[in-house]
């Protein structure tokens, strides 16, 4: 394949184990951008992209995720999480968090976003993987608490999260079935 923006489709994968290296200023610039070039509906541009990068942030988030399973009372989603070391952001040193407010399309917009944001990290040679378990921890009973935590702007909700770093395990892309292509 000698077309790298392909090839950087093709060779992404999510990656579930990140190094303690952090992303320097230039990645997190070029993401920045990435971000901010996503295309949405009617070009409204409301979605407001959290980086977040601080290891007490980090940390902070990592737990709350873990709370917010155990207090949904999905009693073995939980324990499965916490079978496998109980990471649910597994160690990325940046997570960016896609908020917007709740409208047509939203949704569709953010996702967008998250693989602009995901091939652009292939494509510098950092890995990721996209995250809605955070959900939980800005709808339950906390949410408002840590909506401002996160620094939210005024009624935006969570749309969509995603984990970026240098990977600490391999993992091949998925495997997929051509016939879930239908031509006419
Ligand atoms: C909308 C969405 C939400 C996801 N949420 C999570 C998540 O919270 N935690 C996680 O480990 N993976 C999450 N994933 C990653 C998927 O499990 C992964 O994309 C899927 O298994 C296919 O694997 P691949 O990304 O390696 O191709 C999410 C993916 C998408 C598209």
């Amino acid at each position: 394949m000698t077309n790298e923006v392909l090839k950087t489709i093709l060779e992404r994968s999510s990656i579930r184990a990140y190094t303690d290296e952090k992303l320097t200023q230039e990645e997190l610039f070029a993401l920045k951008q990435a971000a901010l070039a996503s295309p949405t509906a009617m070009n409204r541009q409301n979605q407001r992209f959290i980086f977040v990068t601080d290891d007490a942030k980090l940390d902070l988030l990592e737990n709350a995720v873990m709370q917010s399973i155990i207090d949904s009372g999905n009693a073995d989603f939980a324990e499965r999480i916490k079978a496998r070391g109980g990471k649910t952001i597994y160690n990325a040193r940046l997570i960016v968090i896609i908020t917007a407010p709740q409208a047509h399309y939203s949704r569709v917009d953010a996702g967008i976003a998250v693989e602009n944001i995901a091939l652009a990290a292939k494509s510098m040679g950092l890995d990721s993987v996209i995250l809605g378990m955070p959900e939980g921890v800005f709808t339950g009973p906390r949410g408002e608490e840590m909506k401002k935590e996160f620094a939210f702007p005024e009624g935006n909700e969570f749309c969509i999260a995603i984990g970026i770093g240098h990977r600490a395990m391999d993992k091949e892309p998925h495997t997929w079935d051509g016939s879930h292509v239908i031509e006419l």
